[in-house]
């Protein structure tokens, strides 16, 4: 494709969004935008509540084929409920098969490698369905089956996206680990699925420097007794390989059958595995189901981002996290859309790389998160006016509230003012997006994410949980049983978790969600907008990627120095928070650079680089409760030089002084 691709268009670099006239900062989509999408009367969200159980049912139908037709849309015993009862589909078939009639060539992923010197790969719907069938065809032979997890330690290269399918083409679930995670946190979440298979690479290139994987993996492939490993050549590096145990891709794949039939997979069974953190103990397993989860994938792809048949999507999220799942894989298949698939960082080699890769392919929806953004804004504006971005029509931005200053050079400077922005806020849990504006009815507001998707009971409850009033905060959560039908069907293993985590807070009807927001005044079809403002629990957003407080301080307390620790997330301009550690030393240990480099290696080593503390106090005693729990809000007081509030529920509050200092809090 060549540098202009778009110029011809007659979208071509024109305006898709209008200013409020009479307030400031509201955005609203112009004519002109309301006309191209699928979605523009306001009337959508009065219909979807009506009648939340036939809007689903209907949207499933639009959005996927069926096997089997369901008996009853939904069914609910708070708080487990299933959608689409005892019908039968396979994710692979809806984002691969039923488009080989009309989309055979078509390019369903355009694969930027990260060396600037390799040449991309196009992976029409033809190459994609071929290969995926022989790989599945190769699982089968190695022993792997229906309900069996496999789990994947790759980046974003053609054949995670091959893998994952080939996965749902068997009802296989595939359980897919950040790259940023350490071989620790793979065993641990091989462990915990009881996965006997990983699919990996040799190593994936990143900021220039060749990252390996299999070659770390390997005594942990030892330790647990892996029955196969299957390692996709992606580097040319030269990794030791297991005879027994270890396979090449390219040399599975050169001896394979064509076809694999699609199991038929009832619409409730699991589809997938990620794990995520909590606010306590280890990363869970959350259990997202097949056809039910696919058809909200696949709704929200084309309502949120106004998927057309020419348009270029581009997400940047990693396959590692949900984003990565729904949006860079399962929701633009699932339409037969076009999507950009990139394998490296955002600023290699240099800071305008996204936008030279959206210049190149004509991008016309680009989604990623603020701390990119902000980045990449820090680099100075230059970088992205040399590039001709006028094929953009909708921006989106997801996994951290948005500044309204990021907000405003993202819609100037990258959308030329001309895109609107869709704000949108979700979780892994969720399975899609549930609260952003739709772009063809708006409003767009910095910072305010937008009124629930239609058919989703949002609302925000004050602690007594009764719903908050206009411009209050309280606590965000979903109505049961109005969840979409790509809300989680339990945590693998830990149904007594999924009841404490999500449905004790306000009883087993109402999912809690961990996060705090206001209802705005705006509304739009008789939804208030609701602004995100954050996590209200323990877990961490670090650059946009989630983390617990817990699984950081596990890996510190190891430290024979340390008696215990306690992370909280400390803002940083770029990654939104950081991890901050504060250290309580064991008796005649003393407090040095070198300790805080061991805490930050063995963190590296026991959950991996994505959580890398950025600061380590070391102090006598932590903030705790009569019955000895850690206080984490002044812990986060401290690092935001914010309020401590009231000091009465601490037994010792007389430590928070030294803390303070230690922080240098002014507050
Ligand atoms: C945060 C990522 C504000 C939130 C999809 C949530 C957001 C957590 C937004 C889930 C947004 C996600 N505005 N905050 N638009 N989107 N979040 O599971 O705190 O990796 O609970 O899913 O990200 O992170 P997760």
């Amino acid at each position: 494709m060549g540098k202009n691709v778009g110029k011809d268009s007659e979208d071509y670099g024109k305006k898709w969004v209008k200013k409020d006239e009479e307030r400031e900062n509201v955005y609203w989509p112009t004519d002109r935008l309301k006309e191209k999408c699928h979605i523009s009367d306001k009337e959508i969200y009065e219909k979807a509540k009506k009648d939340p159980h036939n809007f689903w049912s209907k949207k499933a139908k639009d959005m996927f084929d069926w096997f089997e037709d369901w008996d009853e849309v939904m069914e609910w015993n708070p708080p487990y409920f299933n959608w689409f009862l005892d019908s039968k589909t396979n994710l692979s078939y809806n984002c691969l098969d039923r488009h080989l009639k009309d989309k055979r060539n078509k390019a369903a992923i355009i694969w930027e490698p990260e060396p600037l010197e390799e040449e991309k790969r196009i992976l029409t719907y033809q190459d994609l369905y071929r290969k995926v069938n022989k790989f599945a065809n190769k699982l089968k032979e190695l022993g792997v089956e229906k309900d069996d997890p496999v789990t994947f330690w790759m980046p974003m290269i053609p054949e995670t996206a091959i893998a994952a399918l080939a996965c749902q083409r068997i009802g296989a679930w595939h359980s897919i680990v950040f790259t940023a995670f350490s071989p620790k946190a793979v065993k641990q979440r091989m462990e915990d699925a009881g996965s006997e298979i990983l699919i990996t690479v040799d190593g994936f290139y990143r900021r220039g420097k060749t990252i390996e994987l299999k070659e770390q993996i390997n005594e942990t492939l030892d330790e647990i007794e892996a029955e196969n490993c299957i390692v996709v050549q992606r580097a040319e590096t030269n990794p030791s390989m297991d005879q027994e145990r270890d396979h090449f891709y390219d040399e599975l794949m050169n001896k394979s059958e064509e076809y694999c039939e699609p199991e038929p997979i009832d619409a409730e069974d699991t589809g997938f595995l990620l794990y995520t953190s909590g606010t306590t103990g280890k990363p869970k397993g959350i259990k997202h189901s097949c056809g039910a989860y696919g058809v909200q994938a696949a709704l929200t792809m084309k309502w949120i981002f106004d998927i057309h048949e020419n348009d270029v999507f581009f997400s940047t999220a990693d396959i590692g996290w949900i984003t990565g799942h729904s949006y860079s894989l399962y929701g633009p298949l699932a339409l037969g859309a076009t999507q950009i698939w990139y394998e490296g960082s955002p600023d290699y080699p240099k800071p305008d790389r996204l936008w030279k890769i959206i210049e190149e392919n004509g991008v016309t929806q680009f989604y990623t998160a603020p701390t990119a953004i902000r980045a990449l804004r820090k680099e100075g504006d230059g970088w992205v006016e040399k590039h001709d971005l006028k094929s953009l029509r909708i921006l989106g931005s997801v996994g951290e509230p948005i500044d309204t200053s990021t907000w405003k050079w993202y819609f100037e400077k990258v959308g030329g003012g001309r895109c609107p922005i869709v704000d949108t806020y979700w979780q892994t849990e969720t399975g899609g997006i549930l609260l952003t504006s739709l772009p063809g009815v708006g409003p767009f507001v910095p910072g305010v994410a937008g009124p629930p998707l239609p058919g989703i009971g949002y609302d925000v409850l004050d602690a007594t949980g009764e719903p908050v009033k206009e411009e209050e905060s309280g606590e965000i959560v979903i109505d049961g049983p109005y969840f979409g039908p790509g809300m989680l069907r339990g945590i693998y293993k830990n149904p007594e978790k999924y009841e404490e985590e999500y449905f004790s807070e306000f009883g087993e009807e109402v999912y809690f969600s961990g996060d705090g927001g206001v209802k705005r005044e705006l509304e739009i079809g008789g939804q208030n907008l609701i602004e995100v403002t954050g996590r209200i629990d323990d877990v961490l957003e670090v650059a946009g990627h989630r983390l617990g407080s817990a699984e950081i301080e596990d890996a510190i307390d190891n430290l024979d120095e340390i008696m215990e620790s306690a992370v909280v997330g400390k803002p940083h301009d770029v990654k939104g928070e950081v991890p901050a550690v504060f250290a309580v030393l064991k008796q005649g240990e003393t407090g040095s650079d070198e300790l805080r480099d061991k805490i930050v290696k063995i963190v590296r080593e026991e959950v991996g680089p994505v959580a890398t503390p950025y600061a380590a106090y070391f102090v006598t005693d932590l903030p705790k409760t009569e019955s000895g729990k850690i206080i984490r809000r002044f812990l986060k007081g401290l690092v935001r030089d914010e309020e401590l509030g009231d000091m009465t529920t601490a037994s010792n509050p007389s430590c928070l002084s030294e803390l303070a200092e230690k922080v240098g809090y002014n507050g």
